[in-house]
């Protein structure tokens, strides 16, 4: 284009990559940031072990659901001194209704070892803390910047969003290696003051703008640099992924009776909700599950009188969508002793970490 006799050349657009949009990005991220963060209760403080809870509990579990178990959490344990001091099953109850359990296993393994090997002092940089129990990359990444300014990028589910529409990238996201583009680009981004603050805003912005259904572009602090917005592909970033088809299935929940007291079996190693307690299951419909039951492994030599129906609990565990008839039945005679197998008094049963439907089970045996 000519003007005033000079030639100027049209510039290229300015992509999140390049260095001034760096610096435009965060600025325009953390000042929006100042005015719209989210309120939430482990952001009182920058207490690294309150920012660890809270990271864990937040892995596979939405903000608004974390916000009551957090609470009661650290008003039980405040301290990493208080949790590695446990016993297990005290956490497991307090975990309960979260689900994904190995995380509140891992937790507590991760106190002890602070405790044993650090001197009870918290470990401050990425590289130390993943060497915790459950402490990944992205974990680290998040405890290391918001409690200890450390330049570490995260990314997460909404920040993964937020990154892949603002530098344009198409494909397809999730798997460690489809992400590593991602975590670079984060990286890239990240600036050099208030790493975790950037870092929180970028979730924020991908839980309250840039959704994964209809986004507010037209609010979003970062519209200008998106590469996404400017090229009118927000709605196919991040490309959808094809849908697990769910499995679905029957099973019966035996509630043997004795004296009083249920019997409740401990879910092994390798299992679903491992060391959490259930009411024995066979497979199959309650209509037929009464020769089910007489063979059951779990009932022991237990032998039950004719099943009488208490309900049904419908619930979903990874893909597989499980409806469970509930039948209760009087039980003979002593099985011998296992480790896995309690007979419990309603009160012992409102103490123990169970399994959520199993607590569900529970509510049906209320008077
Ligand atoms: N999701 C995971 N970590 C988070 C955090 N610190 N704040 C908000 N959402 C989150």
């Amino acid at each position: 284009m000519k003007v005033a006799g000079r030639e100027t050349r049209k510039r290229p657009a300015r992509t999140a990559h390049d260095p001034v949009a760096q610096a435009a990005v965060a600025s325009g991220l953390l000042a929006w940031y100042a005015r719209a963060k989210r309120d939430l209760p482990w952001r009182r403080s920058a207490d690294p072990y309150r920012v660890w809870v809270s990271e864990i509990m937040l892995q596979q579990t939405q903000v608004e659901r974390v916000k009551d178990f957090f609470a009661r959490f650290v008003a039980r344990f405040p301290d990493v001194a208080s949790l590695a001091a446990a016993r297990e099953p005290e956490v497991l109850r307090l975990w309960e209704g979260l689900g994904y359990y190995r995380r509140a296993r891992q937790l507590h393994a991760a106190a002890q070892q602070i405790v044993a090997d650090h001197g009870g002092r918290f470990p401050r940089t990425a590289a130390e803390l993943r060497m915790l129990p459950g402490i990944g990359r992205y974990t680290a990444g998040a405890i290391a910047s918001i409690a200890f300014d450390e330049r570490e990028p995260i990314v997460e589910a909404n920040s993964r969003r937020v990154i892949a529409r603002l530098v344009g990238h198409d494909g397809p996201l999730g798997s460690a290696a489809d992400d590593e583009p991602i975590w670079e680009a984060a990286a890239r981004l990240l600036p050099p003051r208030q790493p975790g603050r950037f870092n929180q805003a970028l979730m924020d912005l991908g839980a309250m703008v840039c959704t994964p259904e209809r986004p507010l572009c037209g609010t979003c602090p970062l519209a200008g640099q998106c590469v996404a917005n400017r090229a009118g592909l927000v709605a196919d970033i991040p490309r959808k992924a094809a849908r697990r088809t769910v499995e679905r299935r029957h099973e019966t929940a035996v509630v043997a009776t004795r004296r009083g007291r249920v019997l409740v079996v401990q879910r092994g190693a390798g299992e679903w909700w491992a060391g959490l307690w259930d009411f024995p299951r066979v497979p199959g419909r309650a209509t037929r599950a009464a020769g089910g039951i007489a063979a059951c492994a779990r009932l022991g030599a237990l032998r039950c009188g004719p099943p009488e129906r208490l309900g049904t609990v419908v619930h979903t565990v990874t893909h597989h969508r499980i409806t469970l008839d509930v039948v209760r039945c009087a039980a003979g005679r002593t099985e011998a002793a296992a480790t896995d197998r309690r007979w419990v008094t309603p009160r012992q049963l409102a103490a123990l970490a169970l399994t959520s439907p199993a607590r569900r089970i529970a509510r049906l045996l209320l008077p």
